[in-house]
């Protein structure tokens, strides 16, 4: 039985189950190079298709993530980095907007509460109709199809994929799907799922965090990581920025632990800054936005836990990117276990919304690793070496020859088997740089990256030294294999890992990697522990500022061509710029 997951919009992707096991996946900015791509993810299942060997009539099912499909054209407005005050709209639907904003909020709602749902059909119509087109196009338009209702695919994606335990609470939240923006469901003893509660998309904690990206002049669904890596440089006035414009904007209901409340419509949080926090340092309003998040979703989850008495927990919805709102997490007395799905965005409904209906057909396996996505032989890789006229060799042991440049202080990108799916290089498209080494950052990020002079590099760290440089890390209760949370450094951590550690509060957003999930990368760490002592690398990934983690031999030799970077390893060969 082969399930296609498809999710549509903003890093629109594609996930092939079979038999309940997960195949191959992959976002559509693999293939059309352009980061979050929301275009109608066709590329990426044809290149999923082509890993399985499979044609689009080997689909037995379609499975949709989520209930309103919109029009393509809507992603372009939606993700754009404008204000929502109407004034960048024309015509009719501008003055209607700035009509609404001037007019006492009842007044507004009977006016234009019914011409916005209109348009709203309207859109949700549209929407699908270029979807059935779609799926005809690739051949898929006479295959059974199911839409998975949008939070329902953050829960499977993040319950099944990490081998959900029972009993077990699953908390999902991001800005909205589906008219939501928080749920809480319930896993029994026996396996039975029940949603314990959920939020409007008008109180939505993640909305919120991505009005305060957006007002910070970053694109929102993109840019909160940067958000949060700001948070921690603010000064200590930035408690009067939260009292003012933050505080009790948002809340866990008093009435029901497992939902949020607000004061604010999160909808128009942008224009409640415009009110309140213009003229505020950056770096305040972003740590005001952090403190809000962290302190309202520990109390939601303490108080779901408290009610519910089931203290293991697994995380998805775009919220949960956030590693330092994690960190807090898994640091609650009151849980057990927190796991947290890895890239968990909307990306990762693909992979939900595969699993609701393979779910319907039997047991669904659990994800094994993350390299799920495009592979190539040494042959093809060759013959794009060939093509961009590089000198190359292929050295008699790679792992070494790399290990030998990292300790001597060079930078090295390397392109290995398949590409890791989501937003974070796990190592197989990495670049990689001593981690105890100062100019290790400023080399990748100057030469290379170009990235915001706040934002550091993570780690990849052998299970066997986690411990060293890691506090409060167990194998047992904290795994940490996916970089989807933080932890405080210890001292040698600070160290020995100085080039990949956050500069502002010392914590570090690790892969911790057994030989189970990478046997050829930790083979290459190894090789670099034997040689410096240091049992873990600086990893950031393959790609060049604005641009999404290389999937492609094209994409990541276009990336050692326009860049600083010296040294690629790209399948069994090594590629060094003179
Ligand atoms: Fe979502």
């Amino acid at each position: 039985m082969n399930i296609l997951g498809i999710h549509i919009g903003h890093n629109a992707s594609a996930f092939l189950l079979q038999d309940g096991a997960v195949i191959a996946g992959l976002s559509q900015e693999k293939c059309d190079d352009i980061k979050n791509s929301a275009d109608f993810p066709a590329d990426a299942i044809r290149a999923i298709l082509n890993q399985a060997q499979l044609s689009t009539d080997g689909i037995d099912h379609v499975a949709i993530a989520g209930n309103q499909i919109l029009p393509r054209r809507s992603y372009d407005y939606l993700f754009q980095n404008k204000p929502t005050d109407g004034h960048t709209r024309s015509g009719a639907v501008g003055l209607a907007l700035k009509l609404e904003a001037i007019m006492p909020t009842a007044l507004a709602s009977i006016i234009f509460g019914p011409l916005r749902a209109h348009r709203h059909k309207q859109r949700l119509t549209q929407g699908r109709k270029e979807l059935s087109q779609n799926l005809s196009d690739l051949g898929l338009g006479q295959t059974p199809c199911t839409y998975v209702d949008h939070h329902i695919c953050h829960a499977r994606a993040a319950y099944c994929s990490l081998g959900g335990t029972k009993p077990a609470l699953i908390f999902t939240a991001d800005g909205s799907g589906d008219g939501i923006s928080a749920t809480v469901i319930k896993v029994d003893d026996q396996g039975h799922w029940t949603r314990l509660g959920e939020t409007p998309e008008h109180a939505s904690i993640g909305g919120i965090y991505s009005a305060t990206t957006r007002f910070l002049g970053m694109r929102p669904l993109e840019h909160e990581y940067k958000v949060m890596g700001l948070a921690p440089y603010a000064k200590s006035y930035a408690d009067d920025i939260y009292e003012r414009a933050f505080a009790k904007t948002i809340q866990v209901s008093p009435n029901n632990p497992y939902c949020f409340e607000s004061t604010v419509d999160s909808r128009k949080f942008y224009d409640h800054l415009a009110k309140t926090a213009v003229g505020e340092r950056f770096d305040n309003i972003a740590a005001a936005a952090q403190r809000l998040i962290e302190e309202q979703t520990v109390q939601w989850v303490e108080r779901s836990v408290a009610e519910s008495g089931v203290h293991h927990a697994y995380f998805g919805g775009g919220l949960f990117m956030n590693v330092k709102l994690n960190k807090r997490i898994q640091e609650l007395d009151c849980l057990n276990s927190a796991h947290f799905m890895p890239s968990c965005g909307d990306e990762s409904n693909a992979l939900g919304a595969a699993y609701d209906v393979a779910l319907e057909m039997g047991p669904v396996q659990p994800l094994k690793n993350l390299y799920v996505g495009l592979s190539y032989s040494p042959e093809e890789i060759e013959g794009h070496l060939k093509e961009y006229g590089l000198n190359y060799t292929r050295p008699d042991n790679l792992n070494e020859t790399i290990a030998d440049l990292l300790a001597d202080g060079q930078v090295v990108a390397r392109f290995a088997d398949g590409n890791e799916w989501g937003a974070r290089s796990l190592g197989n498209r990495a670049i990689l740089a001593h981690p105890g080494r100062m100019e290790s950052f400023f080399t990748v990020n100057d030469q290379i990256k170009c990235r915001d002079f706040w934002m550091p590099f993570a780690p990849s760290v052998l299970d066997t030294a986690a411990d060293k440089y890691l506090e409060n890390w167990t194998m047992e209760r904290t795994p940490a294999p996916f970089m989807i949370t933080a932890f405080q450094s210890t001292e040698l951590g600070r160290k020995e890992l100085t080039a990949a550690l956050h500069r502002g509060d010392g914590t570090l957003r690790p892969q911790v990697l057994t030989p189970e999930a990478n046997a050829d990368y930790y083979d290459l760490i190894q090789r670099f522990e034997a040689k410096t002592g240091i049992g873990a690398v600086l990893n950031t990934s393959l790609n060049r500022h604005g641009k999404p983690l290389a999937a492609t031999p094209v994409q990541a030799l276009d990336t050692l061509v326009n860049s600083g970077l010296r040294h690629l390893a790209i399948g069994p060969f090594l590629v060094s710029k003179d």
